[in-house]
């Protein structure tokens, strides 16, 4: 449905003839219904990437193909595909209503909203009561909503949503995810670029991380999950102080005690590197009393992509 290849884009660095890569080589391929969620540290180049797609920046060299149609060569037939929030608050006109936004940018992408589809839209993202209020009026979580609904109004396939969640609280958050799902059920495919890892734990399908322009890994969320809890063991050790000190011998490291029971959490390069370990325990006389496998959290496998 969406496709980028080999993008790059570099900025002049601001009063200075330098140029920085926002957006180093990257390639990716978003299936139809598929929510695809780019993450990386500020500055990764994640808003570059999706204002690239969306044809508001032009990339110094790649390709950019929505349903096939170029970005650069057929503009207005890639376009038509896409509908986005941007970064910010500014998607909307302050001084109109939810509904009027609506109607407002559905018109000038040549689409027509009936009552029903937008009553439709304002029950998705829970705006039924709040249609007829002008946008300065609501609060910002709500405007994001609103934002959302002016994107279904005009009834792509593609939505690209930068950062969506950003300054939300922890209910509109929770509620945004169960938005995104059933976006998801209504056949949409969605490009969306987010630090909410709890967003990407419930909604993703696929995630691609960035960090300094590159993309670093881009892999099924359940695949990158699945890697990282095959690899994290939680093991519970019976250490007198004699055993403690052979474990530091060995290099390992920041345990918690409790008498002479030791909690220890160990990430292996690779599961079978188990097998080596209890050798080392065994060889060194420290007794086991318990190997558990970690549940991982997403920000553990996205901090360990994105450190130096
Ligand atoms: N218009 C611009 N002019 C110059 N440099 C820019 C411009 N837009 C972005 N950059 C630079 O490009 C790099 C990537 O920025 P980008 O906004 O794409 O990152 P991001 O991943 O969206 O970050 P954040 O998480 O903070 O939103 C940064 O170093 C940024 O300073
Ligand atoms: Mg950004």
């Amino acid at each position: 449905m969406v496709e980028v290849l080999n993008l790059v884009k570099s900025y002049f660095k601001r009063g200075s003839k330098e140029k920085i890569k926002a957006v180093d080589n990257v390639s990716f391929n978003i299936k139809p219904r598929e929510i695809f969620a780019l993450l990386g540290p500020n500055g990764a180049g994640k808003t570059t990437i999706i204002k690239s797609v969306c044809g508001l920046v032009i990339p110094d060299s790649g390709e950019i193909r929505i349903k096939g149609h170029s970005v650069l060569k057929e503009r207005s037939k890639a376009l038509s595909q896409i509908s986005a929030v941007l970064e910010g608050n500014r998607n909307l006109y302050w001084r109109m209503s939810v509904l009027e936004n609506m109607r407002y940018f559905a018109g000038i992408r040549g689409k027509k909203l009936t009552k029903s589809k937008a009553l439709e839209i304002l029950s998705i993202v829970g705006l039924e009561e709040q249609a007829n209020q002008l946008v300065h009026s609501l609060s910002r979580g709500t405007q994001q909503k609103a934002a959302i609904a002016v994107c279904l109004a005009c009834d792509t396939e593609v939505l690209l949503l930068d950062e969506p969640t950003l300054g939300l609280d922890v209910h509109s958050a929770v509620e945004f995810r169960s938005i995104l799902r059933s976006l998801k059920e209504q056949g949409k495919t969605i490009l969306l670029s987010t630090h909410d890892m709890n967003l990407v734990e419930a909604v993703a399908d696929r995630v691609a991380i960035m960090n300094k322009g590159k993309m670093v890994i881009c892999e099924e969320k359940q695949k990158l999950v699945d890697i990282f809890t095959a690899r994290t063991y939680r093991l519970k050790l019976f250490c007198d102080n004699e055993s403690k000190q052979r474990l530091k011998a060995l290099g390992f490291d920041g345990w918690i005690e409790d008498g002479n029971l030791i909690e220890l959490q160990i990430n292996l390069p690779s599961s079978r590197k188990l097998y080596d370990l209890i050798d080392t325990f065994r060889l060194n006389n420290i007794e086991i009393e318990s190997i558990e496998k970690e549940m991982v959290n997403f920000e553990k496998i996205f901090i360990s992509y994105t450190r130096e």
